[in-house]
Formats: C-alpha cells, sequence, structure tokens
C-alpha cells in the first residue's frame, strides 16, 4: 500500500457525494498524494455522479437495480473498477452491504466513513438517534472494511458537540463538515505510507493503532 504515488482510489457512492468532492478537492490541491481513478455510483439518480463528472472525474455507473442479486451486482463492480487499477477503494455513503467474498478480496485496501462515534449508532439514522437519545456528543468514523458492517477498525473519528435546538439537517451538516476533513486525512495517511494493514489490523508510524485516533470539532461547530 502506497506503493504508486499518487495512490489511485476508487470512490463508491449512492448520494450526493459530498465526501467524494472533498477527497477531490485534497487530491487536486496536493494536500494529500492521491488521484481518484474512479467514481462508482450504484445508480444514475445519485447526484454525485455528475458533480464528479463536472470535476472531470472518470465515472462508471452499475445500476443496483439492474442486476438479479447481490452476486450479480459485485461481478460487475469488480468489472467496472478492473480497468482503473485503483489500490483503494473509498466508500463514501455507499449503501450497499457488500459480501464477505467482495471485502475479503479487498481486506485491508478498502475504507468507510460512518456518520457516528463507533461503535455506536451503527446502521442507519445516525443523527435522529443522537437525538432521540439526547446525547451531547456525536460525530463520524473513518473505518476499514470488514465483513461485520460498520465493524472494521476504526482509525479517525471527528467528534462534535450536539448544540441546544439541533433537528436533524444542522447535526448532520455539522457532522459532514468534520467528515469531509478527516475522510482525506486517513486516506491521506494511507497515500503516504504510513497507514498500513498488518495482521488483521491498522498500523500508524510503524506500531499497531491501539484505539480510534478522536479529533474534537466541537470548538469549530
Ligand atoms: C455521509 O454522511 C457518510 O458518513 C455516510 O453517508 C453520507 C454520504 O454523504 N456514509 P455524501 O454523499 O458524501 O454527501
Amino acid at each position: 500500500m502506497g506503493s504508486r504515488v499518487p495512490l489511485p482510489l476508487a470512490v463508491l457512492i449512492s448520494g450526493r457525494g459530498s465526501n467524494m468532492a472533498a477527497i477531490a478537492r485534497a487530491c487536486a490541491s496536493g494536500e494529500i498524494p492521491a488521484r481518484i481513478a474512479v467514481v462508482v455510483a450504484d445508480s444514475t439518480a445519485a447526484a454525485g455522479i455528475e458533480l464528479a463528472r463536472s470535476l472531470g472525474l472518470r465515472t462508471a455507473v452499475v445500476p443496483a437495480a439492474a442486476h438479479a442479486g447481490r452476486a450479480p451486482f459485485e461481478d460487475a463492480l469488480e468489472a467496472a473498477l478492473a480497468p482503473h487499477g485503483a489500490e483503494l477503494i473509498v466508500l463514501a455513503g455507499f449503501m450497499r452491504i457488500l459480501s464477505a467474498a467482495f471485502v475479503a478480496r479487498h481486506r485491508g485496501r478498502a475504507l468507510n466513513i460512518h456518520p457516528s462515534l463507533l461503535p455506536k449508532h451503527k446502521g442507519l439514522h445516525t443523527h435522529r438517534r443522537v437525538l432521540e437519545a439526547g446525547e451531547t456528543l456525536h460525530g463520524a468514523s473513518v473505518h476499514y472494511v470488514t465483513e461485520e458492517l460498520d465493524g472494521g477498525p476504526v482509525v479517525l473519528q471527528g467528534r462534535v458537540r450536539v448544540q441546544p435546538g439541533d433537528d436533524e439537517a444542522a447535526l448532520s451538516a455539522r457532522v459532514q463538515r468534520c467528515e469531509h476533513i478527516i475522510y482525506p486525512r486517513v486516506i491521506g495517511w494511507i497515500a503516504a505510507g504510513r497507514l498500513v494493514w498488518r495482521e488483521e489490523r491498522p498500523w500508524l508510524d510503524g506500531v499497531p493503532l491501539p484505539a480510534p485516533i478522536v479529533e474534537d470539532f466541537s470548538a469549530a461547530s
């Protein structure tokens, strides 16, 4: 990992693609030694695909609805990825659960970002669940992808404070601002060879990561 500079990324999206755009900006500005080799969406309805095109990125759409089940969809996904030679798969709002076989093929070479302070609030509707529970801290986590949904080792978390009067939209916007900082940062560590997957765990700067790194964004929000 990190052998090719800039590190070629495949960014997989289902939605707006704001994380994809943040990663694209970090690549284009030279902030991280990576480049987006391809952006792949699982639906033509993903607004992020137009955004990617407008940024001059290569794109592919593999419509999940056009495939009868997960295995044929993932075969098509692999076929769409293959010509681009990506060394890291970056899930950025990709709303498909990947099979154990797919995850195993890309083990240690796939990241996800999840809008919660994992292991809290795996799955959907995290902002709503945080508000309903009356919690005061929330955030986002960048983690390696494993077979367990939202369960792989977390590398970096961005923590934000829930403000009085927050609704889901306000909280989501605050979390996204920190996502756009922490996701490029972790990708940059991998691209620079600082973060590697070895012996089934993340290592940063030559030592196994004992726990997620937590960055506090509450002052900024
Ligand atoms: C992000 O909040 C991310 O945490 C979650 O899906 C959302 C994607 O947003 N996995 P965007 O498409 O990058 O704007």
